[in-house]
């Protein structure tokens, strides 16, 4: 979900609703804004933020000085009217947002209905409204009240409350990301800083615990106890253009297209062509002798590849999915847990570097996020710099993290880094760029529109490869696919493939590994199924397939980035075609903050 809020705009409404628009990637199957001062106005709808402005189009006159909005993915309850924020107590004085779960929520609505609260909607959020309603009605002022609501509850959340007749918004974090937008006489808060960024590049993040108030007269944060905490403010680097389509029809392909640049951005300064040297000096003093690394979603593929990577030096390495991480971790020991996180806020993510922390391991954040919870509360963070990814399906920022993996690897190994990568790394944006210039995958795509299902294989640094493409082409197309092991395949797969089910096999260089997928190749071929492969022309993979995407020759480290950008562009003019909503698909969010 994301939250706005803003106080001292003369336009409020206008910028409720664009920060929303700006939010839409952390869910989006309903969203509503109010707006204050002596009374409250709200306006809420079921749907993308399209229905939310159709409704203000012809609705009711909403203006205030203060405001919160919210974008909704659905925890508690189908997304409806009256399930999407803000949620009002029974009067129509206090309304709320709130991105999390509320895990003692029933508890607390069983309370409320007893003393005779009536409730609207089926989400645990409704409950904080009454919470602070029911405060009220005891005599308390808005801000003892909001704050006695905040203590009831338990479980993760980001909250930002108005109350009538008062002109401030409250505001209150537990485990769900919050910023403090700060420009003059006005105060903005916000989920993620893209909310904001085009009014202010000044910034102030709030911690777990933490409360605010915006008001006209500026912004106060306290701690748990109402003492004011001091914060520094930080300027944050992107720039406002940063986040918007600049001519490309969807996010995904412009981000897709931008990987040259942010992979650029990533080896700035790190890696050093001339010495043949690879320094990066975020990493601090933690021990990498062993690593976990956890992840989810698409990071979870690169920290496949990056277990790869370490363990082909010689370091003990092993990928992790962050929510099986969390709740049963192998000995950690003197392991150092690496969360691997584009938006550095993935709960499951955050669970488990958690757990790491809490058994003593040294915790490193590898994650696009400057600011975000994972960067705050590892030891270190280690930033991919790939600037901001706004739709859901993640690309540049999977391409960048395979090659901070690689930088990492070449760091903590033994001995002088390896000049073939170093070589190869500094020609890897150039390689993307051909792809991008010369790739056919839109024709392979037009081709395969009919299939029954995709299948994706790869050995090696290929295999997260295969699953990456294999979950980018779910995500977006809705089609069923799946990524193997290419040595796996024979294994039980091999059933499902018929002629209707095109096979991409990613094949590089003319070694072992590429010899023994050919051979998985023939295997499918030889049950008729169509093949594209993905290769860089040195086997003879190419004979058996009936499409090929053309890679770069490189090194097969680099090699598995550049595959998977064929990949990338192959799914994205399948769901073009298909006419899929390719930047928000369906039941997806780019960040799920919630278990
Ligand atoms: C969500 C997104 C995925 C993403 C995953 C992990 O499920 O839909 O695209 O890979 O979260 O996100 P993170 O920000 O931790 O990399």
């Amino acid at each position: 979900c994301g939250i706005i809020g803003c106080v001292g705009r003369d336009d409020t409404l206008g910028t409720l609703v664009h920060g929303l628009s700006k939010l839409e990637y952390r869910g989006y199957d309903s969203a509503g804004v109010a707006l204050g001062g002596e009374t409250l106005g709200v306006l809420k709808r079921a749907g993308e933020l399209g229905a939310l402005r159709d409704a203000l189009e012809g609705g009711p006159d909403l203006s205030g000085s203060v405001g919160i909005g919210h974008t909704r993915w659905s925890t508690h309850g189908p997304p409806t009217d009256e399930n999407a924020h803000p949620h009002l107590d029974c009067a129509g004085s206090v309304a709320v947002v709130h991105n999390g779960i509320i895990e003692n929520y029933q508890k607390l609505r069983d309370e409320l209905s007893d003393a005779g609260h009536e409730f609207e909607s089926d989400t645990d959020t409704e409950v904080v409204p009454h919470l602070i309603e029911a405060g009220l009605e005891s005599g308390a002022d808005p801000e003892t009240a909001f704050r006695a609501a905040i203590d009831r509850l338990e479980g993760s959340f980001a909250i930002a409350c108005l109350v009538a007749g008062r002109e401030s918004v409250f505001v209150a974090r537990n485990d769900s990301p919050l910023v403090l937008g700060i420009d003059g006489d006005a105060t903005y808060l916000a989920s993620d800083v893209p909310a904001f960024r085009e009014f202010t590049d000044r910034v102030v993040y709030l911690d777990d615990g933490e409360f605010a108030e915006l008001s006209a007269g500026g912004w106060q944060v306290t701690d748990a106890d109402g003492a004011p905490v001091e914060k520094s403010i930080e300027t944050v680097a992107w720039d406002p253009e940063d986040t918007g389509k600049s001519g490309y029809d969807h996010f995904m392909l412009k981000e897709i297209h931008e990987q040259p640049r942010a992979l650029r951005q990533c080896l700035r300064g790190r890696v050093d062509e001339l010495g043949g040297t690879v320094s990066v000096e975020e990493l601090g003093d933690l021990d990498f002798d062993r690593i976990h690394l956890v992840a989810a979603g698409t990071s979870y593929h690169a920290a496949v590849y990056g277990a790869g990577l370490l363990s082909a030096e010689g370091i003990s390495a092993q990928a992790h999915y962050a929510h099986e991480y969390a709740s049963s971790p192998p000995p950690i020991e003197d392991a150092t847990v690496v969360g691997v996180s584009q938006s550095g806020e993935t709960a499951d993510t955050l669970a488990a570097t958690r757990e790491a922390r809490r058994r003593g391991a040294g915790t490193l954040a590898l994650t696009n996020t400057v600011g975000s919870t994972m960067a705050r509360e590892c030891d270190d963070a280690f930033y991919i710099r790939s600037g901001p990814e706004i739709g859901v399906a993640a690309t540049k920022t999977f391409a960048g993290q395979q090659t901070a993996l690689n930088l990492l690897t070449q760091v903590v190994a033994d001995g002088t880094p390896d000049r073939d990568l170093v070589s190869a790394l500094r020609d890897l944006p150039g390689d993307v760029q051909t792809i991008l210039d010369e790739s056919n995958a839109e024709a392979v795509a037009e081709a395969y529109l009919d299939a029954e299902a995709y299948f994706f294989i790869g050995r090696g640094l290929n295999f997260p490869v295969a699953l990456e493409g294999a979950l980018k082409m779910k995500e977006i197309s809705y089609e069923h696919a799946e990524g193997f092991a290419a040595g796996e395949l024979k294994h039980g797969p091999l059933a499902l493939v018929t002629a209707n089910t095109p096979v991409f096999a990613t094949v590089v260089g003319d070694g072992e590994l590429a010899r023994k997928t050919v051979g998985n190749v023939k295997e499918v071929e030889a049950r008729d199924a169509p093949v594209v492969a993905v290769t860089d022309g040195r086997s003879d993979a190419d004979r058996y397939a009936d499409h090929t995407l053309e890679i770069p020759e490189t090194d097969p480290r680099t090699a598995a980035i550049l595959a998977n950008v064929q990949l990338q562009l192959a799914s994205y003019h399948t769901a073009a075609k298909l006419g899929r909503s390719i930047d928000k698909p369906r039941n997806l969010a780019k960040s799920v903050t919630v278990e």
